[in-house]
C-alpha cells in the first residue's frame, strides 16, 4: 500500500505517509507545562510516519482550555524535551502544533495577567469548560490592538524557535477550527476597519505574516499549515467566500514552500468540502495531508487517485499506540471510547498497549 511508503517532507525524513493528527488531550499542568506521561504517550505512537503534537499555545493569552499545553516558557519548553527525545529515540518525527485559541476560550482559563483577544469583540457561541466552573459562555474577546496583533505575531515566531530547541523537527501552524488565525479569516468573527479585516487580503495578512515571519526564523521546510474551509468556524460564512478566500490563500501558500498544508474537516462531511479540497489541490504543488474520518482503505485510495501526499489519523491513535503495525497486519482497532479523551492522568492516555502484547 502506497500508505506504507517512506516519504520525505523538506528536510524531515518519514517512514510512513501516515500522520497522528494533532488531538487535544487536556493533560498539562494547571500552569500548561507538560508533564511526564506526555513523553510516554507520544513515544508510544512513534510508529506514525509524523506525529502532530497536540496544539500548544504561543502565548499566556492563547490557552483558553483547561490543561491545554503551552511553549511561551522556559519551563515548557524543557518539558516538551523528554516528548521529543521519546520519539525520535524510538525512529519518529514530530512537529508541533501552534494554536493559539484567540475568542475560543474562556478568562478563568487564563492567568490573571492574560486576556482574551480576537480581532474583533465578538463572542465565540456556545460554552467551554473552566476550571473553577462547570461550562460557561465564552467570554467577550479584547478587540487586539495593532500592537496586539504585533506582540501576537512575535509569539508565533518565538513559539517555533522555542519549538526546534525543544527538539521538534518543526510546526504546523493551527489556522483550522475557529481558532485565532481561522477568526481573522472570517468575516464573521473579523470586523476590523484596518488592514488586518475587510478584503480578502486584508483578511489573510495576519496569517500570511505569522508564516512569513516563523518562515524567516525556523525557514520554510520546517513549517506545516492547518486549515479547514467549511468547517463548523465557517457555518456563519458566505460559502462562495470561503472557496473564493481559500483559492486565495492557497495561492498564495504556494510561494511559500512550506513542509505542507494539512486540511481537515471538522464535523458533517458535506460536498462542498470534498470539492473545495480537490480544487485546492490543483492550485497547490506541495504536500497535502489530508484529515477527517479516513480508514486504511480509504486513505489509500485518496493517496493512489493523487487526492493527497498523506493521510492524517486522528481518534484511532487514541487507543491504538501501534496503529501503522496494526494496518500492517490487518489487526483489529480497539473500539473508540470518550471516557478519557480529555481526563488528567495516565488511565485512558499512556496505558494502551500494542495488539502483539495486549493478551499477555
Ligand atoms: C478541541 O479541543 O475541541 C479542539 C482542539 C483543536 C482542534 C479542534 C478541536 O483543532
Amino acid at each position: 500500500m502506497k500508505l506504507f511508503d517512506a516519504f520525505n517532507i523538506g528536510s524531515t525524513a518519514l517512514s510512513s505517509r501516515v500522520v497522528m493528527a494533532p488531538l487535544t488531550r487536556r493533560r498539562s499542568t494547571r500552569e500548561n507545562v507538560p508533564v511526564a506521561h506526555m513523553a510516554d504517550y507520544y513515544g508510544q505512537r512513534a510508529g506514525a510516519g509524523l506525529i502532530i503534537a497536540e496544539g500548544a499555545s504561543p502565548s499566556p493569552n492563547g490557552v483558553g482550555y483547561c490543561n491545554m499545553p503551552g511553549l511561551f516558557n522556559n519551563e515548557q519548553l524543557e518539558a516538551w524535551k523528554p516528548c521529543t527525545k521519546a520519539v525520535h529515540e524510538n525512529g519518529g518525527k514530530i512537529f508541533l502544533q501552534v494554536m493559539h485559541t484567540g475568542r475560543v476560550g474562556h478568562q478563568n482559563n487564563l492567568n490573571k495577567n492574560a486576556q482574551v483577544l480576537a480581532p474583533s469583540a465578538i463572542k465565540q457561541a456556545g460554552e467551554v469548560t473552566t476550571y473553577d466552573f462547570e461550562k460557561q459562555d465564552y467570554s467577550l474577546p479584547k478587540a487586539m490592538t495593532l500592537d496586539d496583533v504585533r506582540n501576537t505575531i512575535n509569539e508565533f515566531t518565538s513559539c517555533s524557535k522555542m519549538a526546534l530547541e525543544a527538539g521538534f523537527d518543526g510546526v504546523e501552524i493551527h489556522s483550522a477550527h475557529g481558532y485565532l488565525p481561522n477568526q481573522f479569516l472570517n468575516e464573521s468573527a473579523n470586523v476590523r476597519q484596518d488592514e488586518y479585516g475587510g478584503s480578502r487580503s486584508n483578511r489573510m495578512r495576519f496569517l500570511l505574516e505569522v508564516i512569513d515571519e516563523s518562515i524567516t526564523a525556523i525557514g520554510s521546510d520546517k513549517i506545516g499549515l492547518r486549515i479547514s474551509p467549511h468547517s463548523y468556524a465557517d457555518v456563519n460564512e458566505k460559502p462562495e467566500e470561503v472557496n473564493e478566500l481559500y483559492l486565495e490563500l492557497v495561492k498564495e501558500l504556494d510561494l511559500r514552500n512550506l513542509a505542507y498544508l494539512h486540511l481537515s474537516h471538522m464535523g458533517e462531511a458535506t460536498p462542498i468540502k470534498f470539492s473545495l479540497w480537490k480544487e485546492l489541490r490543483k492550485v497547490y504543488s506541495g504536500n497535502i495531508i489530508l484529515c477527517g474520518d479516513f480508514t486504511k482503505e480509504t486513505a489509500n485510495e485518496a493517496l493512489e487517485n493523487g487526492e493527497a501526499d498523506m493521510i492524517a489519523f486522528g481518534r484511532d491513535f487514541i487507543a491504538n499506540p501501534d496503529l501503522v503495525t496494526r494496518f500492517k497486519n490487518n489487526w483489529p482497532l480497539e473500539e473508540r471510547d470518550r471516557t478519557y479523551w480529555y481526563t488528567l492522568g495516565e488511565k485512558g492516555y499512556s496505558d494502551y498497549k500494542n495488539f502483539e502484547l495486549k493478551e499477555k
